[in-house]
């Protein structure tokens, strides 16, 4: 964590991507989704005959971090916070729509050869580039977070993810695909009510 709150800072003080402010519910969010994954990973680590390779997709990564609206202090995003897990994942895929973004990511997370970062618009990208790297047959499987700020999901991502069973927790929607990927989803407040009711 030393080592991102570094670049952060160094980052900072260049021009970049707009900095967002978020509020104590996006930082309950971020909290829910980090021990999430730390379950996930333990779990699937400790998979023998068959063992798994274990995948992170963001498919709404953002910048890395944010401000608190409640204390001014920097807060982690989710793709830091990915990074951070222990044990940790096999293999990391960043995407985000907004090109500065990705390449602020890029600055904080340096060079490595378990992360990969893409530039565009994730109801293509992670058809065409992440989810073909994500087979079940090859004992892959995933974790994908879809986080967007608004309904900018194309829902045949997610079916194309696979058949799914869906089960709604803490306003969050997460459903398992019968394939390799496990999705959370972080629906916008508006259709909230409509997905939950
Ligand atoms: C709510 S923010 C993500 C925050 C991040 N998950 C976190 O918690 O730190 C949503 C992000 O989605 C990006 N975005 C919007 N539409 C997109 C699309 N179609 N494909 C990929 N990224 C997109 C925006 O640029 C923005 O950075």
């Amino acid at each position: 964590m030393a080592d991102f709150v570094w670049r952060i800072n160094g980052e900072s003080n260049m021009a970049g991507p707009k900095i967002d402010e978020i509020g104590p519910w996006s930082e309950v969010k971020l909290d829910i989704l980090k021990r999430y994954a730390v379950e996930y990973s333990k779990i699937l680590s400790s998979q023998k005959s068959p063992s798994f390779f274990h995948v992170y997709i963001d498919a709404f990564a953002g910048t890395g971090y944010h401000l608190s609206e409640t204390t001014g202090e920097m807060v982690l995003g989710s793709p830091l916070n990915a990074l951070l897990v222990r044990p940790p994942f096999r293999e990391y895929h960043f995407v985000d729509l907004d090109g500065d973004k990705i390449d602020g990511l890029a600055k904080i997370i340096g060079n490595r050869p378990d992360v990969f970062l893409h530039k565009g618009d994730c109801n293509q990208v992670l058809l065409r580039e992440v989810f073909p790297r994500v087979l079940r047959e090859d004992f892959k499987r995933g974790l994908c977070l879809l986080d967007p700020y608004g309904l900018t999901l194309d829902w045949k991502t997610i079916l194309k993810a696979g058949p799914w069973n869906r089960s709604t927790s803490l306003s969050t929607f997460r459903f398992m695909t019968s394939t390799s990927t496990s999705c959370i989803m972080i629906l916008p407040q508006s259709c909230r009510c409509i997905l939950n009711g």
